[in-house]
Formats: structure tokens, sequence, C-alpha cells
């Protein structure tokens, strides 16, 4: 076929394609039309508030830190911030222990303090989202209070009490996910209470329909303030099967040293669907999103929390992708497919409060600030809605507790030394290279890395090859290119166990992404003209440096670890 045929074949093609319904474009709703959902195009930005900045040199982050920050969040272009909880807790669980749903901590200020955030964040153009824990509450919250005072008090039933098996023998065999038992013994009552997390997170009774009231009302609660959404935390959890059946063993032992257990009885049970239905149905009172903290193991149960006709969470997030434990083109292009063919909108994170910093867990301790850069290219090009955690975008790297006294977190107080806890990727932000990283004049409740001393924002603001800069490149790129915005996904050169290549295609436009993935220099040669782009144009939207070259033709060589994007334009 003659190369000018062959164009105006592939232009009417996509002329079809464009014509066609975007449901069958793979794309729910074109972010260009009316009705499009703000957050589609929004990259959220998860920030831990002990650890952003801390206005009060007490050691720890808070709101105010927060606020004071927002321009600096503004510029790297971040257009909606999860706020990990910052509700009065005792801290056990760092804040995942709720003593009270409607305020915050003192620690991190108060309402009105939370009410000038949204205000200042509101100027901006700043979205807020906060965590919803509603698997369980504080053991201080008052619910559990009355609760565990008398079989007969009001609040009995909210939580989940039984009878033990026998003398000292708890009800059935489930443990805690945090390496001890699922089951304490209040002495006051003589019965059990179930947790699945530590026992000062007793789990709420979700059967009961005054707790899906109450905990349906605090999120109104918040929307009303002018909340924007929720990540809901741990909703695999929500449901236990009433009968307490055993659950199976499985192979291995876990990171406590346990036998592995299949629970098949005490997670993503049915009935976790129905409340969400119902938590969707406020958020749609209130152009509200929810994020979901959902740990699916194949795409059947993600697709799941999506929903019939998306009457579940708009985005769930792809934690098999965000798991990848390797730098492999391969497996990467294969969970990029999966979510893909899940007919839902993507959620791509790389790292998030709950494990070890991408920086460490992708790079080769030669070349990490390059891999950084990769895997920034990586998930903030993917058709989807991209999560940063916080410290990413200026390769922040995992700080583990050296000794078992300086652990904070109980997980790793338990599990020492093969569990280490989750200190590690919540250290402090490394905003300058002065003391505590800049973040506090007083010690940090965390120790700040001697990383701090070249990954921090000053630094880093003031050297155009750093990481936060490319990430500011990339993230303008995403706001401002319709073909990375909403352009369809198209994989190319599958086979290519090094170079993870593909095509975001938006009409006439096309912008090629290009990452070698591997620590040897690689060439490759791409077929563009079968995707509509025979005669495109191209031009460099970001290159690492003099990474990637274009040679004469089709071929682009590419240094080891390097990323390439460049637009076509047909
Ligand atoms: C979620 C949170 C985690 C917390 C747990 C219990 O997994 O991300 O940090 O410890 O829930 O609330």
């Amino acid at each position: 076929m003659n190369r000018q045929l062959c164009k105006n074949l592939s232009v009417s093609i996509l002329a079809l394609a464009a014509a066609l319904p975007a449901q069958l474009r793979g794309q729910e709703h074109p972010i260009d039309a009316p009705a499009a959902p703000w957050w589609q195009s929004a990259v959220f930005y998860e920030l831990y508030p002990r650890s952003f900045a801390d206005s009060n040199n007490d050691g720890i982050g808070d709101l105010k830190g927060v606020t004071s920050n927002l321009d600096y969040l503004k510029d790297l272009g971040v257009d909606a911030i999860w706020i990990t909880p910052c509700f009065p807790s005792p801290q056990v669980d760092f804040g995942y222990d709720i003593s009270d749903y409607e305020n915050i901590d003192p620690m991190y200020g108060s309402l009105q303090d939370f009410d000038h955030l949204l205000a200042e964040a509101n100027k901006r153009g700043i979205r807020i989202l906060l965590d919803f824990v509603a698997n369980h509450t504080s053991d201080q919250h008052k619910w559990f209070q009355d609760s565990k005072g008398s079989r007969t008090s009001a609040h009995r039933d909210w939580y989940i009490w039984r009878d033990g098996r026998g003398p000292s023998q708890p009800p059935n065999n489930w443990v805690s996910t945090f390496g001890l038992s699922a089951w304490t013994f209040a002495p006051t009552t003589q019965q059990y209470y179930y947790h699945y997390f530590y026992p000062e997170q007793p789990d709420l009774n979700w059967r009961n329909p005054a707790v899906e009231a109450a905990m349906f009302d605090v999120t109104r609660f918040w929307y009303k303030r002018g909340v924007a959404g929720f990540r809901l935390d741990a909703v695999d959890s929500l449901f236990e099967d009433p009968k307490l059946t055993d659950n199976p063993f499985a192979p291995g032992t876990d990171t406590f040293g346990r036998r592995n257990m299949d629970e098949k009885y005490n997670q993503k049970l049915p009935e976790v669907h129905g409340v969400l239905r119902g938590l969707r149905k406020v958020a749609d009172e209130y152009n509200a999103v929810l994020i979901g903290e959902t740990y699916t193991s194949s795409i059947d149960e993600l697709k799941h929390y999506y929903g019939d006709h998306s009457s579940e969470l708009q985005l769930p997030m792809d934690m098999m992708f965000a798991t990848v434990d390797k730098l492999s083109a391969a497996e990467f292009r294969k969970q990029i497919a999966s979510v893909n063919s899940s007919g839902g909108w993507p959620v791509f994170l790389i790292g998030n409060h709950d494990m070890p910093r991408s920086y460490n867990r992708y790079g080769d301790r030669l070349h990490d600030d390059a891999i950084a850069k990769l895997m920034a290219a990586l998930y903030l090009t993917l058709r989807g809605s991209p999560i940063l955690y916080y410290g990413e975008e200026i390769g922040m790297q995992n700080n583990d507790p050296k000794s078992k006294d300086d652990v904070r977190d109980p997980q790793g107080k338990v599990g020492w030394p093969t569990e280490k806890g989750r200190d590690g990727e919540r250290t402090p932000m490394q905003w300058t290279t002065d003391l505590n990283g800049g973040f506090s004049q007083t010690k940090p409740w965390l120790p700040v890395p001697p990383s701090a001393a070249t990954h921090n924002v000053a630094a880093e603001s003031a050297d155009p090859a750093s990481i936060l800069n490319f990430y500011k490149r990339l993230l303008y790129l995403r706001h401002h290119e319709k073909a990375l915005l909403e352009g369809e996904y198209i994989a190319l050169d599958e086979s290519n166990p090094n170079v993870l290549s593909f095509l975001r295609r938006y009409r006439n436009d096309g912008v090629l992404v290009v990452l070698n993935m591997s620590a040897t220099a690689q060439k490759v040669t791409l077929d563009l003209a079968s995707h509509g782009f025979a005669g495109a144009t191209h031009t460099t939207l970001l290159n690492d440096g003099t990474g990637a070259t274009r040679s004469q033709g089709a071929d682009i060589n590419l240094e080891p670890f390097t990323a390439y994007i460049e637009k076509l334009t047909d």
C-alpha cells in the first residue's frame, strides 16, 4: 500500500473511531465533554500530615504547615490532596484509630484551621480529600467506650462481640493483620471483641443499620464543609462471616512467622459492595469522588469495586500495579493491559504510607535518580488518575529504624526484625538542606535520612536536571497534552523485554512514551504507521538530558533507564 493511501486510510479509521461511542473506544467520559467528572483529569497527592510540614515546631506536621505549602503543590501540578487521617486519635496507628470522626486532632490544629486550608486550597483550584476509616474506630471512641461497658449498652451491637470457644480460647482462628490475635478478651463483660488491626482498633459491626447511618452521616459532615471526596480505608475488611467459620490455612508463613491464612471468611465479603453503593449515592449528591484502598488479587475483583454501571467506587486503586516489585517492562505491560480491560478509569500509584518507597523498591543503587524519573514517566503518562505519595517527587528514600527501640509503628515492634514496620516510608518531607531537612526546628517524630542533604525541595528546585523538575515537566505535559489526559492507550513493541513503549492517541494527536527499563543501552524501532502516524511530525516533549536520540528513520536509541516522550502530529 502506498504511503499516502495508508495515511488517508488511517486518518479515516481515526475519524471513524472518534465517531464511536466513548465507551467502545475504551474511555467512559471524554474529559472535554460537559459532564466529564473532574477526577478523571486530576493529579492526586497523598499527604501524610504528621510528616509534611511542621508550622509550630513540635516535631509533628500540622494543617497550617500544609496550608503554607499549597503554592508548592500548585506549582508541582497537583489538583487534589488526600490527607491521611487528621482527626482526634490516640495515635496508636498514627491516626487510623479515630476517636472522633467530626473534628481535627489538636496536634494538627482545629476545625477553623481545616476550613482555612480548604479555602486557601480552593483559591488555587486544589481539592481536598479526607481518609474515611470505616472498618474500625479507636477503642477510645465514645461508641466503643459505651459498647464495652455492659452487654446491654446502647452501642453493644455496634462492634463484634462473641463468647470464646472455651476457657481462654478466642471465638475462632482469625488473626490480626498486624501480627497478633484478632480477638481481645474484655473482662468486664466476659466476651471477646474482634479487631482485624490492633486491639485498639475494634471493628465496627456494619450489619447494624445504625452503624451504617452514623458513618454515612460522617461523610455528609465533611462534604458540607467542602471536602471533595474520600479515600476509603481498608474496605476489603468491612464484613465478616456471621458464623465465624475458621479460615483455612495456606502454604508458607507471613512476616510475623505465622502460618499464612486464606482469609475467605473475613475479607472481601460480598456485603462490602452494598455499603460501597450506599456511600457512592451520598458522594454523588456532592459531586464527590471515592478512592478505594482495594487490595485485589485479580482484575475481576478490581472490576467488582467499580460496581455495575459505575455504581461503587470511581477510583479503586490498582494495587496489583502498585506492588509490582521489580523494574520489568513485561510485568508493567501486563498490569496496564489488565487494568485497562476492566472498563473502569484506572488509578495508578507506585507508593504510599504502607509500602517501602518506590525509590528503594525499583532503584539499583547505581542509577536510583534515573530510575525514579523513569517510574514517574511511567505512572504519570498512563491513561488514568495518578496518586503521588508525598516526597516521591524529590526522590525520598526509606529510612528504616536501625533498632527495635527506634521503632514507632507497633507493627514493627511486634514483628522486629523481619517486619520493621512502616516508619521508613513516613519520614519528614525534605524541604531544605537545613536542620531536619527544614521540616522542623525540633527533633522530628521520625528521623530525616542523610539523603536529605541532596534530595530536598530547595536544592532540586534550583537544579534543572533534578527529579523534582522532571516531575514538574511531566505534570505540565499531563495537563496540557490532550492525548495524555484522555487519549487511548496503545501498547507498542509488546515482546520487548527491556523497553516499555506505548502510544496515547487522541484524535489526530499522539504522545509516544518510550521507557528503557534496563541497565544497558537499547534501540527500538516502533511501528507508528499502523496506528495512524505514518508521516507524523515528531516533537520531543521530554528527554532526560540527552538520554535518548532519534536517529534517521524510526529508530530511537536510549541510554540505560532513560525515558523519552514525544508528540506526534499527523
Ligand atoms: C489501611 C491504612 C493503614 C492502616 C490500616 C488500618 O491499610 O492504609 O495505614 O494501618 O488501614 O486502619
